[in-house]
């Protein structure tokens, strides 16, 4: 039987997670998190559907094998090509992050909306169809922007070439006069600031990660698996290859709570 001690299972590609990690870590302190960042074989946004599912089955699996009581995924790519395959799976709650993505978009008011995301997400035209169902009149504009996730992974930020890759991705977008964009990977929040200073302050950047937080609080609550305990949740990190910048930039995030990250193999 699931019970709330039992930890929420949370996984990406590689570090982009983290900023969906973060944001669940902050709404809900109490709770355990088991993080799994599939560094070994991202990206998964360059690769076959067949191969993402395969891919997000075993660190489903490998999660599941630790007990968790939900699982997150917290990878647009994964969600958009496996989300239905691991809801049949999975016994406990499954989250993805494009319906949370699209929620914060509509929750803008505003109808031309942009996306941006790995080349499977876009081609799924998961994020088209889920913005379509909150607001059926926007007008949506999306674009594969594929070498942004080896740039966050790289910690690249405010590296100069970031910001002549981005001017390049983002002309078009810019052209329509998008008045929103979303970040339709979890690895674009890392670049957020040198996103916005391209396509200016005026157009709103949203993202999944507050919102699939507080989709997994209602959840929680919902199915009494909310955590009990007093005390801070522990943070435990995995990572099917290990390297000095996925700690750096989870010491970015989680401060002290990063003590250590184990490579497995799933
Ligand atoms: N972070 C993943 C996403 O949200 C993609 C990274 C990758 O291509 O592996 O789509």
């Amino acid at each position: 039987m699931t019970e709330s001690g039992q930890a929420i299972g949370i996984f990406d590609s590689g570090v982009g997670g983290l900023t969906v990690a973060a944001a669940i870590s902050a709404l809900l302190p109490n709770e355990d998190i088991i993080y799994l960042g599939d560094t070994a074989r991202l990206p998964y946004g360059s690769k076959s559907k067949e191969t993402i599912i395969r891919y997000a089955e075993h660190a489903a699996s490998f999660l599941l094998k630790k007990q968790i009581k939900a699982l997150v995924i917290a990878c647009n790519t994964a969600t958009a090509a496996a989300l239905d395959f691991l809801r049949e799976m999975a016994l406990v709650p499954v989250i993805g992050v494009i319906e949370p993505g699209a929620l914060a978009a509509a929750a803008t008011g505003k109808k031309v909306i942009g996306v941006i995301g790995t080349n499977a997400t876009i081609k799924s035209r998961a994020y088209e169809t889920a913005i379509r169902r909150l607001v059926p009149d926007a007008q949506i504009i999306s674009a594969a922007c594929p070498l942004l996730v080896p740039l966050a992974e790289e910690n690249f930020a405010a590296h100069p070439a970031t910001r002549l890759i981005l001017e390049t991705y983002l002309a078009p977008f810019i052209s329509a006069k998008v008045e929103t964009l979303v970040l339709g990977c979890t690895h674009y929040p890392l670049l957020r600031t040198a996103v916005q200073e391209v396509v200016g302050q005026n157009v709103i950047l949203v993202d999944s990660a507050a919102t699939a937080a507080s989709y997994l609080h209602d959840i929680l609550q919902e199915k009494e698996l909310l955590s009990a305990k007093e005390s801070a949740g522990k943070l435990t990190f995995f990572a099917t290859d290990t390297n000095e910048r996925f700690s750096q930039i989870a010491k970015n995030f989680f401060g002290e709570h990063f003590t250590s990250l184990t490579q497995v193999d799933l």
